[in-house]
């Protein structure tokens, strides 16, 4: 796949951007940056806020040829090679939260919004990127919560090797994408795959259980009590402090 890449000063929703040019039929490997967004979103209608350059804003259209059952895969996957620049490029330890978001000493570092919808020419797939560079611009009641590159590594991220190496790494796993590899690798990358106690927000319920692994399609599998499993297809998936147990 070939990746053109177009930079923006500004622009609503680098998603909303590559979601309407993969409309208009442009071919896999579209990205679109920028160095701030006015309507950044993030899942289940939440926003992400996207000040100017203390983020990369970051989102590319896929043409996956792959089976429709294993689509969900592809934000896992994008979790592993978001995972893999940050080890790499910036020497971090960074956990991935079910199903798809990037912690750092427990605070969200990244966020990923993966969108599929039909066009013309078939199942097109936006994978949304956003990855905290510095933390000194959020609002108040975020520091809690998320972390940046400049925060956890004490540098000033250059925003330029971060794509290149992220771009590579994505590349990388999707021209090889294997439902199984991609799984293991997950796994072997996130403490939330085996044994974790965890709290799940879903419609109209929270349970509370222990992870027992990930099903074909990256369904987290969750042991509630008398040994009954609850596949989480979607849902806000909190760990449990073990004084909380
Ligand atoms: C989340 O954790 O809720 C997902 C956040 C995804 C944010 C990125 S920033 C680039 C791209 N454009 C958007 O509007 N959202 C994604």
């Amino acid at each position: 796949m070939k990746l053109t890449i177009i930079k923006f000063e500004t622009i609503a929703s680098t998603n909303d951007e590559a979601i309407r040019l993969a409309k208009l039929g442009v071919d896999e490997g579209m990205c679109i940056t920028s160095r701030s967004q006015t309507n950044g979103r993030g899942r289940n209608g939440r926003i992400w806020v996207s000040p100017s350059d203390s983020g990369l804003y970051f989102s590319i259209v896929l043409r996956p040829k792959i089976e429709p059952k294993f689509i969900s895969l592809l934000t896992l996957m994008t979790a592993v090679a978001v995972y893999e620049t940050l080890k790499n490029t910036f020497s971090l330890s960074p956990d991935i939260k079910w199903v798809n978001d990037i912690h750092i000493n427990g605070r969200k570092i990244c966020g990923i919004l993966a969108e599929a919808f039909e066009t013309e020419i078939g199942i097109a797939v936006v994978v949304g990127i956003g990855i905290n560079l510095n933390s000194q611009n959020f609002p108040v009641e975020f520091c809690e919560i998320a972390t940046s590159i400049l925060s956890e590594s004490g540098e000033k991220p250059d925003i330029e090797i971060l794509l290149q190496n992220l771009t590579k790494q994505f590349l990388k796993l999707y021209e090889n994408f294997d439902p199984k590899t991609i799984r293991e690798m997950w796994a072997e990358r996130s403490s939330y795959a085996f044994g974790k106690s965890v709290s799940v927000v879903l419609n109209d319920e929270t349970i509370y259980g222990t992870t027992r692994g990930l099903e074909e399609n990256g369904a987290l599998r969750v042991e509630i009590e008398n040994n009954e499993i609850v596949i989480v297809q979607a849902g806000d998936v909190q760990s449990l402090r073990s004084s909380l147990i």
